[in-house]
């Protein structure tokens, strides 16, 4: 066990199974205890607890028992040794204990804010959730100037998960459950009301559904070529979007590398969310041969990320910008990419995201020192479990 759960002295998990809380408040009201016995109890770790809450003081009386963690994979885990180890230098260490150890996760939750239902910003706050993006961020002297008051997002210092919604036809969903670095990649972007938006690998939709929290562009169009996961992305947006916005988010289903082509200098902001190496699922690969494969296909991804890059950067119009995101740590698909890409395209130029987001938001992740003028790296350390995730933004200029 990490050392940082060892000093922990207490983790506790939601299941439906048995929890008592004791919080009048809570139990005094019916439709929060219905959602939460209406949850899918496959979602969740097989854990039983008890809480035993009071507000702002979970120190609650934990009974658990985990369900058998799946191994890891040598195989994946030696390869990220070697490779990570010059890549992030000490980082490494402290990365690899969180990724191995995955009751260690955080979760993020970000509230929907189409879902009519209101109380689970008190819930969440009664379980020591708190904002991620607060007030005194956007004040703070380096202050983060985006757009996102509108974008709502709860995290705990601790790896307590709030049970996933199942999707219900006609009913939207009241909130996302997410890696909260996901949200950077959708803040660098700073979506604004009225712009057409790109958002080029799109599936299952979670950073669609962020960007809509934080603006109402006149158009946001969602690609994603698989068709499996392009059903899974409808009916993410059908689960957190109401029917008005219908018109204004739509679905395509184009290969991402010739978007660029067919609709040139169309979109005043594209997000490229990469196909990329998953290091947290591709460390639970379900045998050595599984993990040898993707480790082999791992070579192929940088020039397939280069060319969603280029695409997204004819797609965007002069003076428009593009966010390039992936959740791997891998330096040859993160910085090599954005340097290849800006090194044949004289008309794109990489933005500071230093300065705006690594460091007003530092105390709730922990980026990387490397290449901070080609993009910013979150590494998942003890205590703040977010990441892998890579972003970098470059404009195109006019
Ligand atoms: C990292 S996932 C995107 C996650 C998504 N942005 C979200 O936040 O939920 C990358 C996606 O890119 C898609 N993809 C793969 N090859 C692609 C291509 N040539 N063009 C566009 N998308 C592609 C994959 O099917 C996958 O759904």
């Amino acid at each position: 066990m990490s050392n940082f759960m060892s000093t922990i002295s207490y983790q506790f998990y939601i299941t439906r199974r048995a929890i008592c809380l004791q919080t009048k408040r809570l139990t005094a009201t019916p439709p929060w205890w219905s959602w939460f016995c209406s949850v899918n109890c496959h979602t969740v770790p097989e854990v039983v607890l008890q809480l035993n809450e009071q507000k702002g003081t979970p120190n609650n009386k934990v009974t658990k028992r985990c369900k058998k963690q799946r191994p890891s994979c040598q195989f994946v885990l030696d390869h990220f040794d070697e490779q990570y180890s010059k890549e992030l230098g000490d980082l490494w260490a402290s990365a690899r204990t969180v990724l191995l150890d995955p009751n260690s996760w955080q979760y993020g939750v970000m509230l929907n804010r189409f879902s009519a239902v209101t109380d689970i910003t008190e819930i969440l706050q009664i379980k020591g959730f708190s904002s991620l993006l607060l007030q005194t961020d956007l004040q703070s002297e380096h202050s983060l100037r985006l757009p996102h008051s509108t974008l709502q997002c709860y995290i705990h210092p601790y790896p307590l998960r709030f049970p996933s919604q199942a999707h219900r036809p006609g009913q939207l969903k009241q909130y996302y459950l997410l890696n909260a670095a996901s949200l950077l990649p959708v803040l660098a972007l700073q979506v604004r009301d009225g712009e057409k938006v790109l958002d080029l690998c799109s599936a299952p939709g979670g950073k669609a559904v962020a960007m809509m929290q934080c603006a109402t562009p006149a158009l946001l169009c969602c690609n994603e070529p698989d068709p499996h996961r392009r059903d899974w992305l409808s009916r993410t947006l059908e689960s957190f979007l109401p029917h008005s916005l219908n018109s204004r988010v739509i679905v395509s289903a184009q290969d991402g590398r010739s978007f660029g082509q067919s609709e040139a200098g169309t979109y005043d902001k594209v997000l490229v969310d990469a196909p990329c190496s998953n290091d947290r699922s591709w460390l639970y690969s379900s045998s050595s041969q599984q993990g040898e494969q993707r480790l082999k296909e791992r070579a192929r991804l940088p020039a397939l990320q280069a060319q969603l890059l280029r695409s997204a950067l004819s797609a965007v119009r002069p003076g428009g910008v593009v966010v390039y995101s992936t959740c791997t740590l891998s330096s040859s698909e993160n910085y090599t990419v954005v340097e290849t890409v800006l090194n044949d395209c004289p008309e794109a130029e990489p933005e500071d995201l230093w300065e705006e987001i690594a460091i007003p938001l530092s105390k709730y992740f922990t980026f990387s020192p490397a290449h901070p003028d080609l993009g910013i790296l979150v590494v998942p350390q003890p205590g703040k479990t977010w990441g892998p995730m890579f972003l970098s933004r470059i404009r195109r200029r006019k």
